[in-house]
């Protein structure tokens, strides 16, 4: 893991071929998108209401809708929204990054009874967002070439971001690198070890079934 945080951002910038170009045209759309920044949020949340798993996060331990986290909410993430589009890689950027990961795998002792956030709606959000940015530009913009070229690069930023929000997970397999083999190294691929062999089991047991979606040909039930 690289945990010099501008380092490891620009380097993924680079792997992805985010470009000063790419920047400006994420700063240029700034003013169509904070026009319609309420409606990015408001869009957001209503997804997160329509789902029980995400829906928890905004309810009081009653059940009911707490509108004022709700409201707060909106407010963070229409703050997230201006700093990406004020993005720089600078010192501060995935400090804020980090800190926001954090807030939502750690809860604070108020909603600890809720749990982290899981992972996988963190990414689902950002897979949510990146549409309704689209959406927008497509609409705001009069050139349908250039909102494709911008809604690219803010697909790239976004991504961007979510490597590090996800390191406040660690969602890294935390496997440290092990010796090369060496020429006289008589491990043969013909055994696989550990997760291999146990992926290599299914998939064996499931070519002999003669079902190539992993589904089980066995009866369901008691056979009724
Ligand atoms: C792209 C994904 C997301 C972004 C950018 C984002 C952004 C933010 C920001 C900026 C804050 C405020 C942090 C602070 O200053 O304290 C926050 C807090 C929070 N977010 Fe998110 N969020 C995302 C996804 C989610 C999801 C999927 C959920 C749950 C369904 C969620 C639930 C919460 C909750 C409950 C808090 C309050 C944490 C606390 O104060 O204890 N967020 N979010």
């Amino acid at each position: 893991m690289i945990f010099d945080w501008p380092v490891r951002m620009q380097q993924m910038a680079d792997f992805m071929g985010f470009s000063e170009e790419d920047l400006e045209m994420v700063r240029a759309s700034g003013p169509l998108l904070l026009d319609r920044a309420d409606e990015l949020t408001s869009a957001v949340y209503d997804h997160f209401l329509r789902f029980p798993q995400t829906a928890q996060f905004f309810l009081t331990p009653d059940g009911e809708i707490d509108q004022t986290r709700l409201d707060r909410r909106k407010h963070s993430l229409a703050r997230w929204l201006r700093h990406s589009i004020d993005f720089q890689l600078d010192e501060q950027f995935p400090v804020f990054l980090l800190a926001m990961g954090v807030v939502h795998s750690n809860p604070s002792l108020e909603r600890g009874y809720l749990g982290s956030v899981p992972a996988r709606f963190i990414i689902g959000t950002m897979s949510f967002a990146q549409t309704a940015i689209a959406g927008v530009l497509l609409e705001e913009m009069a050139d349908p070439a250039q909102a494709l070229r911008t809604s690219a690069a803010w697909n790239k930023l976004l991504m961007l971001q979510l490597d590090v929000l996800l390191a406040g997970y660690v969602t890294e397999t935390p496997m440290p690198a092990t010796e090369p083999p060496t020429p006289n190294d008589d491990r043969s691929d013909d055994e696989p070890e550990g997760m291999r062999r146990v992926l290599t089991n299914i998939l064996d047991s499931n070519r002999s079934n003669g079902n190539a979606n992993g589904a089980s040909e066995q009866p369901q039930g008691d056979g009724q």
